[in-house]
Formats: C-alpha cells, structure tokens, sequence
C-alpha cells in the first residue's frame, strides 16, 4: 500500500486518544542520506535525517499531524501557537487541512520569510509580538487556560508522540539506532521525542548531542536568556519549555548539550550545501556541533554511525544566501557574451 503518513504507519506505537481524527498531509518517511565524503572527513559513518523534506519543510509535521488530529477528533475548532516560523507554517497547514482556524503568534521582526509566507499562503492568523518567542508562548499558554483554543506548541504532548516518529525511521533504515544523534536545540521539544522515540523504539539507544547558538544557549549556561540572539531564528530561544527533559536526555544517553556561534552554524549550512543538502540555519546546527566536538577530541565519533538532523528545508530562510552573495552576472543572450563569462 502506498505511504499514508506517520499515523499510519506508526499508530499503534502512539499515544494518541481514541477520539483523534486523523489529519494528515503524508508527512514522515524522510530520506536518511548517507554521507561518505563529510563522513570520512570526519571518521565516521555519518547520515543526515533530512527533515526539511517534510510536507511544510520541517520535522514539525510529525508532531503537528498529531496535535491537530487529537484537537480537531475532540471538536477544537481554532488552534494556536507561538512559533519561530516552522510550527506557524505547520499549525496553519494541519489546520487548513482540518477545516479548522489556526491563529499563529510570532516574535515581531524574526521569522524568516519563507515560513511567514508559509502561515499566511495556509490562511492562519498570523500576529506579530512586540517580544520573544518565549513571550509569545507565555501569550498562548495564558489564553488556551482561559478559552478552549487548542495549544499545539510541543508543551502539547500529543506533538511529542508524533515526533518520535522520527527516531523509529531511522532505527528501521539502520535496523538499529545510531551510536550518535546531533540536532538543534531550541524549545526543546524534538530532543525529548527522539529520546522518548528510542527508548520506546527498544533498538538501542544513541548518546544525544544537543546543539544550541551561542547567543541563545540558556541550557549551556544554566540560566535563561532574556534577549536571545543568534542567526538561526529558528533557535532563538531564551526560556525552553522542555529545557529540564533536554538536560535529562543528555545526560542519560551521555551524550550533552553544547553551543555553537553563527559562524559556525553558517560554515556547517554551507558544508551540508557543498553535499547537495540544503538546510536553513537552525537545521545546520547539529553538523556544527559534531564538527566543533569532533575538532577538539571531545567527542568519540572514530567508526562510529552518527546521524545528524536537519530539521528544515533551506528554502525557508533563502534570505541568509541571498544577502551574503553578488547578484548573478547579467550578459546578452549571445553565445559569444556566454563564453566570455565562463571561467
Ligand atoms: N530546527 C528548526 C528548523 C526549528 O524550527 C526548531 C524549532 C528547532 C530546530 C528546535 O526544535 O524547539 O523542538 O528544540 N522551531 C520552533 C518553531 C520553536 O516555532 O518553529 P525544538
């Protein structure tokens, strides 16, 4: 039978009420990419979950297609939540899908164009906040108290459920889970469903490298941030809801939490590019982090199978490659004027 999405296929392994009524764009069955060149580069078999080739060009589809399907099975008719740019995309994806509302609240000024245009093409109520996305959060967490609008932010655990989904895909694709898994850490949803995912999932479990940006690494630190700062908008996180479970997995998996500055999140987005594998910054954060501990020795990578993740599609933030290139060369469409421009 063809693919029909993460409920589907993986249902039964969820714990989703019986009242769900599944919504579903046939997110999941991502590509695992292997990657020979970086992987030898680095010593070791290393594989991208490439996440940014979901329905709305990120991992959240998995857990959104989860949250809605509950919300819209209990009779939810407006969802809402505070996002970066990807959840707002998807909340308002599902939402279309459902025939439902979708209300989306994001920090004024930071979201990255692709994901705005997303919310709106869906038909969401886009709202911009005058503050962070933690601000924002606070915003929606208030008012789903006080009204029946349906959180789906990963605080739902329903989103949990479906993103770990993720972690059964790629024990299946390697008949095992990987000895490392590196991916970016903002509100910390994704880590604690790829760690809930492979314990569930009984194939063995990878040690987790969490990987923040500097200017927005409260888990590193210790303390939150109130003005997080960094390119990767995607992770400009001050306050993250999971923040404790993040902290547990690192240390269960022994594996750990670690920050990376922009430079190399941008060097890492590039890397991944020079593969053919296109990812917008947040997504190229876990590459980073494998980079930078495997750099410095910190990290036991030699032969080992590592998966990175990344978590969205390049497309949704084009604007970090358009503004740092020279526009392309414009020339006659003679063949002379082509040949003279070729080096
Ligand atoms: N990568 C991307 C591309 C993201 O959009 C996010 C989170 C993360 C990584 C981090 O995942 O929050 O589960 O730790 N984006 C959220 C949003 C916050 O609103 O789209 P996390």
């Amino acid at each position: 039978m063809t693919y029909q999405g993460i409920i589907h296929r993986y249902g039964h392994l969820l714990d989703l009420p019986a009242h769900s009524k599944t919504i579903s764009l046939l997110e999941g069955n991502t590509p695992l990419i292997p990657m020979p060149r970086l992987g030898k580069d680095l010593g070791c078999e290393l594989y991208v979950k490439f996440e940014g080739l979901n329905p709305t060009g990120s991992f959240k589809d998995r857990g959104m297609t989860a949250a809605i399907s509950e919300a819209v099975g209990r009779g939810a008719e407006i969802v809402i939540c505070a996002s970066t740019g990807n959840t707002a995309a998807s909340a308002a994806a599902y939402a279309a899908r459902a025939g439902v509302r979708a209300i989306v609240l994001i920090p004024e000024g930071k979201v990255a164009v692709g994901k705005l245009a997303g919310a709106v093409a869906y038909g969401a109520q886009v709202i911009q906040v005058q503050g962070s996305f933690d601000d924002a959060l606070s915003l929606v967490v208030e008012i789903t108290q006080k009204t029946p609008i349906a959180l789906v932010n990963s605080i739902n655990p329903f989103r949990i459920e479906g993103q770990k989904t993720s972690a059964f895909e790629i024990c299946d694709d390697l008949s095992s889970a990987p000895d490392w898994l590196c991916l970016p850490v903002g509100n910390a949803g994704n880590i604690t469903s790829y760690w809930a995912g492979f314990k569930q999932y009984q194939k063995g479990l990878p040690q987790v490298l969490g990987v923040q940006a500097k200017g927005a690494a409260p888990l590193v630190l210790g303390h939150p941030v109130d003005k997080p700062e960094t390119i990767a908008t995607a992770i400009r996180i001050g306050r993250p809801a999971r923040g404790e479970q993040a902290l547990s997995t690192a240390e269960e998996s022994n594996g750990r939490i670690i920050a990376v500055s922009d430079e190399e999140i941008l060097s890492a987005q590039k890397i991944l590019a020079g593969e053919g594998i296109w990812v917008e910054p947040a997504s190229a954060a876990g590459l980073a982090g494998l980079i930078a501990e495997t750099g410095k020795g910190s990290m036991d990578a030699k032969g080992k199978r590592v998966v990175v993740v990344c978590t969205g599609h390049g497309l949704k933030d084009p604007s970090v490659i358009t503004e740092s290139f020279e526009s392309p060369k414009v020339i006659p469409a003679t063949y002379d004027a082509l040949i003279g421009v070729i080096e």
